[in-house]
């Protein structure tokens, strides 16, 4: 997820400091230094999230030459992306009689064309232990990735929101205002008739 950064789950998933510490345990190679040369370093809350794959050749070389898609901003990127997203990762199936798949392919009904590179990364249940006691189904945890690939494709969207709400309402509230100062100021002068016939003194 090349768009998203450890500063972007301070306070919304983990406290800064546990997410200090987190983004320390990672490498991340920075540089050049004063000598040209690169080096690595822990990570910091302003790195991105360190990818699993130096490069697009070793990620397609790991997998047997298909390119896992960077996801940060999929669900927004891809029509549909989240109810997508869902199916798939919840569309693997045993293939049909007569479809054959070769080693490294996987058959998923939602997938086009149904066969995939990627193998089930929910493979079955009970993969991870919800604090609340949630059972830990795979449809469960696929709404849940799938909800946090919507959040990390537009971590500021709820706040902008908000923001443009309150920009709407102060507007709303501000167009009555000023119609009623535009009345009150304007209401001696728009009631009043100017007559220029003589005076009869
Ligand atoms: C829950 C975690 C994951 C999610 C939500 C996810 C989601 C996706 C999505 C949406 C695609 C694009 C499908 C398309 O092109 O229409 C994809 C492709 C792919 N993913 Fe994942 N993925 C996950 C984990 C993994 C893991 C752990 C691996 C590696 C072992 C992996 C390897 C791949 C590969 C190789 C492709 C390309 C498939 C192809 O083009 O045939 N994914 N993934």
């Amino acid at each position: 997820m090349k768009q998203l950064h450890f500063r972007h789950l301070v306070n919304f998933v983990l406290p800064e400091k546990r997410m200090k510490e987190i983004a320390s345990s990672y490498d991340v190679v920075d540089g050049p230094n004063d000598e040209g040369e690169m080096f690595t370093r822990p990570g910091i809350l302003v790195d991105a999230f360190p990818s699993p794959y130096p490069n697009e050749e070793s990620a397609r070389y790991a997998n047997g030459g298909a390119n896992p898609p960077d996801l940060s901003v999929y669900t927004t990127a891809k029509h549909e992306g989240l109810d997508y997203i869902f199916a798939l990762l919840l569309g693997y199936r045993d293939p049909p009689a007569g479809i054959e798949v070769r080693d490294g392919l996987y058959y998923n009904v939602y997938f086009p064309g149904g066969l995939i590179g990627m193998p089930s990364p929910l493979h079955s249940d009970g993969l991870v232990d919800y604090e609340d006691g949630t059972p830990c189904t795979k449809s469960q945890m696929a709404k849940d990735v799938v909800n946090f690939l919507c959040w990390a494709a537009e971590p500021a969207h709820d706040e902008r929101k908000l923001v443009g709400l309150k920009a709407m309402s102060a507007l709303f509230c501000g167009t009555f205002v000023v119609g009623f100062w535009y009345r009150s100021m304007w209401i001696g002068f728009k009631t009043r008739r100017i007559d220029f016939t003589k005076a009869v003194m």
